[in-house]
């Protein structure tokens, strides 16, 4: 079956606004743009706010009642019975830079259950479109997808991703190593929302992030939840949309996950490796003799 039997009501909307807006993003990219800083570290461009007023004004035509919040600052009809969450473009630190690893997010939240209903995330650089409406599955470019089946944390290739605000303030460089050391390794690919697409598509077994925002993961939590994998926050706690925390996996290694987070928050489980200064004593003594 593919995913136009499914009776689907937002997404193919949605799926044309977003591949609209990530062929403006592919245009701009190939281009070239100048970035602006947000913060500290935190970029902008003219690519993330076209992109959003594009979404912005196509959406308002097609579900003129439903709200829309973007990460670029549309805050629309926020008494609306749905809402757009809207990241225009998620991984703009790669854009920036020329590295092609970047989507449109959209996802929608029917506001009285707090529950995602519709979810889009499109990669451009791919031609990748995701979807999602719950209850009817979740689709890569029109073909069901499904989480792995890895059952153990040892075997799976996971990913995770780094604040570019506070940065001092993150412990995730503890959780980066201590779950690189468990696994086939952590990848660290820029866009969230693209994580999450891949632990629906199962070409990763899970994703973890502190303090992302509700564009960063309205569409990616119902991918991932509609091709049969598992959110919580850390503690193993529902997921909120705005819990910030994430922690998706293909359900069959969350209590693996769930477990080492809860040590290492209780100051357990680190396994130690060497600090630069013990290494390079090291290795002068080994080249001393
Ligand atoms: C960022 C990306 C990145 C994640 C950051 C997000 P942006 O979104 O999703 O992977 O690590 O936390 O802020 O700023 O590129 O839309
Ligand atoms: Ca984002
Ligand atoms: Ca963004």
């Amino acid at each position: 079956m593919s995913e136009v039997d499914e009776g689907l009501v937002w997404v193919p909307k949605a799926a044309e606004i977003a591949r609209e807006a990530g062929a403006r993003l592919r245009e701009f990219f190939a281009q070239g743009v100048e970035t602006e800083y947000k913060g500290d570290v935190d970029l902008v461009t003219v690519a993330d706010r076209t992109a959003e007023k594009l979404i912005r004004e196509r959406l308002a035509v097609a579900f003129p009642e439903h709200g829309i919040y973007g990460e670029e600052g549309t805050r629309e009809r926020m008494d609306g019975e749905f809402r757009w969450y809207v990241d225009p473009l998620d991984g703009t630190t790669n854009f920036a830079h020329g590295f092609p690893q970047f989507c449109v997010s959209m996802g929608l939240e029917k506001r009285a259950t707090e529950t995602i209903v519709a979810g889009v995330i499109y990669d451009p650089m791919r031609d990748e479109l995701y979807t999602a409406e719950r209850g009817k599955g979740a689709w890569l470019n029109g073909k069901a997808i499904h989480v792995s089946r890895t059952p153990v944390l040892a075997e799976s290739l996971i990913s995770t991703g780094f604040p570019s605000r506070k940065r001092h303030d993150s412990p995730n460089i503890h959780f980066y190593h201590e779950f690189t050391l468990r696994s086939h390794g952590v990848r660290r690919a820029g866009s969230a929302a693209l994580d999450l697409a891949f632990v629906a598509a199962g070409r990763l077994e899970a994703f973890w992030e502190f303090n992302l925002n509700p564009w960063d993961t309205a569409a990616g939590v119902l991918l991932v939840e509609e091709a049969g994998g598992m959110l919580t926050d850390f503690a193993g706690g529902a997921f909120q949309l705005d819990s910030r925390a994430v922690l998706a996996s293909n359900g069959l290694i969350h209590g693996e996950l769930v477990e080492l987070f809860k040590n290492m928050f209780a100051g357990r489980d680190l396994s130690p490796i060497p600090t630069p200064q013990e290494f390079a004593q090291a290795r002068a003594q080994r080249a001393a003799g």
